[in-house]
């Protein structure tokens, strides 16, 4: 059975969780939904099985990650499936978010849906884990997600997660960041140790960093996905001071080269 599976990354976790998936299922393309981003119009995909994979933020799914599949007709598709990757709450109001999108372009929604618990990545707020913590949370969720491609690979039809709490989360929170979202960059300021290597610019999934004069401008078509952050190489961007000594993160299975290469294809 043919698959695609379509996915949003800041820093990583999510591509790693799509490849993993990927690898269990055979025969499956990995689509970065970054790709989409300035066209418009119905995406129908050319696959009896789909899947979107993508982070959770603040309780919902990334505003690109919402667009897309506002756009993303599965009338087509045999069996359609997401996995959403966290920090710590919040997954089971993403993907009823997503479910609801779907239906209501389609009439048709998510046949099962998985919330993964994954080093969270929110550096404005706290500090990523490190060390025997990540690996943990990184060894959990790759077991995890085995489990879960198995019964993708089975067509389980699997309900949502349904918890009161992360749908008061969502409503509380959700709407206010939807709102501000692409302006968020504001915050963003770039040190005297930048290197000018246009990292930066060429990872972001959002197309929203230019290099003028060797330095990263942000054009307020952020995603806050915090990729920019996390993966400068010399850890020169900032997000005010409170992102000055935290510890940056990047899933080990994902390679710079591979969040750069993987904005940029087409689709
Ligand atoms: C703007 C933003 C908001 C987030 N909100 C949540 C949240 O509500 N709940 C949660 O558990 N994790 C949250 N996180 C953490 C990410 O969902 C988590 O680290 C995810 O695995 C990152 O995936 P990525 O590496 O593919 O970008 C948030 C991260 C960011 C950047």
């Amino acid at each position: 059975m043919r698959t695609v599976i379509y996915y949003f990354t800041g820093t990583g976790n999510s591509l790693a969780a799509a490849k993993k998936v990927a690898a269990s299922l055979g025969d499956t393309e990995i689509v970065p939904i970054a790709a989409f981003r300035d066209a418009t119009g119905e995406i129908s995909p050319d696959a009896e099985r789909v899947g979107i994979v993508c982070p959770v933020y603040f309780s919902g799914l990334p505003a690109m990650a919402a667009s897309f599949a506002e756009r993303l007709d599965l009338t087509g598709a045999d069996y359609a499936f997401s996995v959403v990757t966290h920090g710590g709450g919040g997954g089971s109001a993403a993907l009823r978010q997503l479910d609801g999108i779907l239906k209501e372009k389609a009439g048709r929604g998510l046949d099962a849906g998985f919330a993964v618990s994954m080093p969270g990545n929110y550096i404005l707020m706290y500090e990523s884990p490190a060390g025997e913590k990540r690996d943990g949370l990184l060894a959990a969720a790759d077991a995890d997600l085995e489990a879960i491609a198995g019964r993708i690979g089975q067509g389980e039809r699997v309900n949502l997660p349904n918890s009161p709490v992360a749908r008061l989360v969502k409503a509380l929170m959700y709407p206010r960041f939807r709102s501000r979202v692409h302006g968020e960059d504001r915050k963003f300021t770039v040190s005297e140790r930048c290197t000018s290597c246009g990292t930066c610019a060429r990872l972001c999934p959002a197309g929203n960093i230019e290099m003028v004069g060797g330095r990263p401008v942000w054009n307020h078509r952020c995603e806050l996905c915090c990729g920019c952050i996390h993966l400068c190489p010399v850890e020169a961007i900032q997000a005010g001071k409170a992102t000055e000594g935290r510890q940056r993160y990047r899933n080990p299975s994902v390679g710079i080269a591979e969040l750069e290469r993987r904005q940029e294809d087409e689709p």
